[in-house]
């Protein structure tokens, strides 16, 4: 881990910082208003919203929203979208430092299951694993090219199996652009 990053709890009074990064990172206004909204949005609580500063400098953030899976599993769910670090700053640690961050303080919060939707060759480092090998769907239809890219990572030992069920995400997230990986 990079000990030159800090990294806070970013709510409403960080929103500008936030902001800044997410727009860098992804040079549209897309996740920034994204993460907005789900800053805001009921449906997405319990959140974990994690923002690093490097100096006095925001240079990434993470969110973790709350998830559902269908039906009763008793199981407690996380997602998580988006993650960003400013581009003059990636590559230096910034990234992996929020998701295992988050990780471990979603464990500390009892949380079984986190999933995301990203490119399996970053978050295979941080032991994420294809969901479809655990019957677990994407809120929305991931094209069979792509099924690799829905992952999970338990939490806790011991869950294995097929589930066949299927996330619900928190509703700012229900917009199909946001499932075409
Ligand atoms: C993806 C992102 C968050 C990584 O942050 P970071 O601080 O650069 O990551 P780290 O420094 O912890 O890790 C860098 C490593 O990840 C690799 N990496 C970064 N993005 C990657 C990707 N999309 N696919 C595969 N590997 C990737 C880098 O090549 C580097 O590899 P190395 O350790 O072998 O040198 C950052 O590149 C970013 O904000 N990108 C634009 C927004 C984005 O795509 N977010 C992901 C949404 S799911």
């Amino acid at each position: 881990m990079n000990n030159d990053i800090q990294i806070i709890h970013g709510g409403e009074q960080q929103l500008g910082h936030i902001v800044s990064v997410e727009q860098a990172a992804f040079e549209t206004n897309e996740e920034a208003e994204l993460t907005k909204n789900l800053l805001a949005d009921p449906s997405a609580t319990p959140i974990l919203s994690l923002l690093a500063y490097k100096q006095d400098t925001p240079v990434g953030h993470v969110l973790f929203t709350h998830a559902e899976l269908e039906g009763e599993h008793g199981l407690q769910i996380s997602l998580l979208a988006p993650l960003a670090v400013v581009p003059a700053y990636q590559k230096q640690g910034c990234g992996s430092a929020l998701v295992h961050r988050g990780l471990h303080l979603l464990e500390e919060q009892g949380i079984d299951i986190v999933f995301v939707l990203g490119d399996p060759r970053y978050y295979t480092r941080f032991g994420f694993e294809p969901a479809y090998r655990f019957g677990l769907s994407a809120p929305y239809h991931i094209a069979d090219k792509h099924r690799d890219a829905w992952m999970l990572k338990s939490l806790r030992r011991g869950i294995s199996g097929n589930f066949d069920s299927k996330v619900i995400c928190a509703k700012s997230l229900y917009r199909a652009e946001y499932w075409c990986e």
